[in-house]
């Protein structure tokens, strides 16, 4: 098999298994992660056949979506190593999808350049207008409040902290969201980074605005003047 016919059976073999999924690890979550991977794979000068194979797997073992598989990457090492690729192809892949997640204060850094654009990418994917809808998805999916004002977020949490949190999705905003900015790998990345964290600020601003009822409070002052001076 071709290296583009391996990466088309392999959207294929994603693509059904994701069907249905609605935490924010869908099918177009792994089709952004594959296509920015790329793209930063052209600029790194990144091996291109082992990211796009990393982007596309990256998901499917996930603690978050298949706990049992996720200890040995069973199905991404099963399904590389049924369509032919080789041991040390696999590994090298494998080892990518091992070091993608986020995990706190434990979050790794990526041995290989393959590893940074995947990683980047994945990343790049949490942050601005699609990254908030991700993190809501996933809060709604888990019983998570979408805020809670007597929480007090930490940035600090280590890897065990950090999964065992039941956070709000506010408070997941600075548990990681707002972290990754500064954890990105590639300048590309980077600079994506700020424009989509910048984004999410302002939703916040906006957010916590909105819930002490301000914008409201304004117009009705105004509306109060207007009513006085007549
Ligand atoms: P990672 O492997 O680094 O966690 P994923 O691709 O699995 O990256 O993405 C995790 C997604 O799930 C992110 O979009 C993130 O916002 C969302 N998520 C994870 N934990 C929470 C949480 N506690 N509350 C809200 N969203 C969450
Ligand atoms: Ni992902």
């Amino acid at each position: 098999m071709s290296n583009a016919e391996l990466i088309g059976k392999t959207k294929e073999y994603v693509k059904e298994l994701l069907a249905g999924e609605n935490t924010g690890h869908d099918y177009t979550h792994t089709l952004r992660v594959y296509e920015t991977a790329c793209l930063l794979a052209r600029q790194e000068a990144a091996d291109m056949t082992t990211v796009a194979l990393a982007a596309l797997l990256h998901d499917v073992d996930d603690r978050k979506i298949s706990e049992e598989t996720s200890a040995g990457l069973e199905r991404a090492s099963v399904f590389l190593e049924k369509n032919g690729c080789s041991r040390e192809e696999t590994g090298r892949i494998l080892t990518i999808i091992r070091e993608v997640s986020f995990a706190g204060k434990d979050s790794v850094r990526p041995s290989t350049v393959e590893g940074m654009c995947v990683q980047d990418a994945d990343r790049l994917d949490a942050l601005g207008a699609v990254g908030i809808a991700r993190a809501f998805a996933y809060g709604g999916r888990h019983g998570r409040a979408i805020y809670d004002p007597d929480e007090v977020p930490d940035p600090e949490l280590d890897r065990e902290r950090y999964y065992q949190s039941r956070s709000s999705s506010i408070g997941h905003f600075y548990e990681k969201l707002l972290l990754l900015e500064g954890l990105m790998n590639t300048e590309t990345a980077k600079t994506v980074a700020r424009r989509r964290t910048a984004f999410m600020e302002e939703y916040l601003k906006e957010f916590f605005a909105e819930n002490a009822g301000e914008d409201i409070k304004t117009a009705a002052c105004k509306k109060g003047r207007e009513q006085e001076d007549l």
